[in-house]
């Protein structure tokens, strides 16, 4: 794109979100969070101290890990996640396309080969079969995506890579307190990865998590996490390793964000079965179903239509913040891979992510689903 065009686009976005009455996402950040913020400034040491701690110990609990480490981001989780595994320069990583530029960016950034390959149209995510199509005697690894929060069999993907003798690397993002089977879907894989982003279910801004239970990982994990180096304050550099800490008002805001989690869960899960109800008996409309193996908490309420452009651009004109599938990754100008992946195309036609913050009311998921029937008569 050229500059200009760049900058109309950006700012398209802007005035596009900036009209959005009913945003597609919104944190919910109150006196707790400013309460201990406050607290961080007071003790005048921005950088990782106690509430950064705390962050990582209280998540590996929630996620049934021994360890957690703390990152600037999920996509720098992956990374070092990667790296320490020893994923590097010709191997191959199985990666969806229908999935976050995180995905591929950090296997690319690790060094190895991205191999894209399509998703299952019922769960989105990664299946044996899907899998099998892309397997090769260089792959090193599966980066398993949890879409939009939802899971496959974890079980069987955990038994494939096992038995191929390869790693499973599990992207859950956005899938923290979901669970698969009793288990939390963030146990699942060599080690897995949240996000923190704005449009989570808590949120510190940016920020990340790395989990898993074995300490040699984690401790090469945390040395490319610090520059290189087993710790700060410690100069010996051992490995090429980055700057991706996070910050200590970030992790404050998520300590003070776990106290809220189980209502920001409970209501999500309301506002599902809110949408279910009002929009049972739109014919052009089907709902996304979560897999029913699971616990799972929606990160978004999907719907599949006709045609996703149109609906988005009728409910973007009323104020109705909804947004598209991911983008088929491996068509992107980034990547360029050749071949249909013909489920991860279709959903991107025909997906439609809805409102879905905990702050939304029952009155604006009326509006928003009167509206899609009105689209549709
Ligand atoms: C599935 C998935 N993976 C990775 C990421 C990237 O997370 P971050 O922005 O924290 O790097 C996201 C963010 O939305 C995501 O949804």
């Amino acid at each position: 794109m050229k500059n200009s065009d760049v900058v109309k686009s950006y700012q398209a976005y802007r005035s596009r979100v900036a009209r959005e009455t009913i945003p597609c996402y919104e944190p919910s950040i109150g006196k707790e969070e400013l309460r201990l913020v406050t607290d961080v400034i007071k003790r005048n040491w921005l950088s990782e101290n106690k509430y950064t701690r705390e962050f990582e110990s209280q998540l590996a609990k929630i996620c049934q890990r021994k360890y957690s480490v703390a990152f600037a981001n999920a996509t720098a989780a992956l990374i070092c996640g990667m790296k320490a595994l020893g994923i590097k320069e010709g191997d191959e990583v199985i990666v969806p396309s229908f999935s976050h530029g995180a995905d591929p960016n950090s296997v690319s950034n690790a060094g190895a080969t991205v191999v894209f390959t399509d998703v299952d149209p019922v769960s989105l995510c990664l299946t044996r079969q899907t899998i099998e199509k892309a397997i090769t005697k260089k792959t090193k690894a599966i980066l398993y995506v949890c879409a939009y929060g939802n899971v496959s069999d974890l079980d069987a993907m955990a038994d494939y890579a096992k038995s191929k003798k390869i790693f499973f690397i599990n992207d859950c993002a956005p899938a923290l307190f979901g669970s698969y089977k009793y288990r939390p879907i963030a146990s699942y894989g060599d080690f897995s990865v949240l996000s923190f982003f704005a449009d989570k279910t808590i949120t510190t801004g940016e920020g990340g998590m790395l989990l898993s239970n074995n300490l040699a990982l984690m401790n090469k994990v945390n040395r490319y996490k610090h520059d290189g180096r087993r710790e700060r304050g410690v100069d010996v550099i051992e490995e090429k390793g980055y700057n991706f800490r996070i910050t200590e008002l970030q992790t404050a805001v998520g300590v003070a964000q776990l106290k809220k989690a189980p209502y920001f869960v409970k209501r999500k899960k309301e506002i599902l079965r809110y949408y279910i109800k009002k929009l049972a008996g739109i014919n052009s409309v089907r709902l996304f179903t979560f897999n029913p193996d699971g616990d799972i908490v929606p990160h978004r309420v999907v719907i599949f239509v006709p045609n996703a452009k149109n609906l988005i651009t009728y409910l973007t004109s009323l104020g109705i913040g909804v947004r598209s599938m991911f983008m088929p990754m491996h068509s992107m100008p980034a990547y360029q891979t050749k071949g249909d992946l013909p489920n991860t195309q279709e959903i991107f036609k025909t997906g439609v992510c809805l409102p879905s913050a905990p702050s939304l009311t029952d009155k604006n998921i009326e509006f928003i689903c009167q509206s899609i029937k009105k689209f549709y008569a």
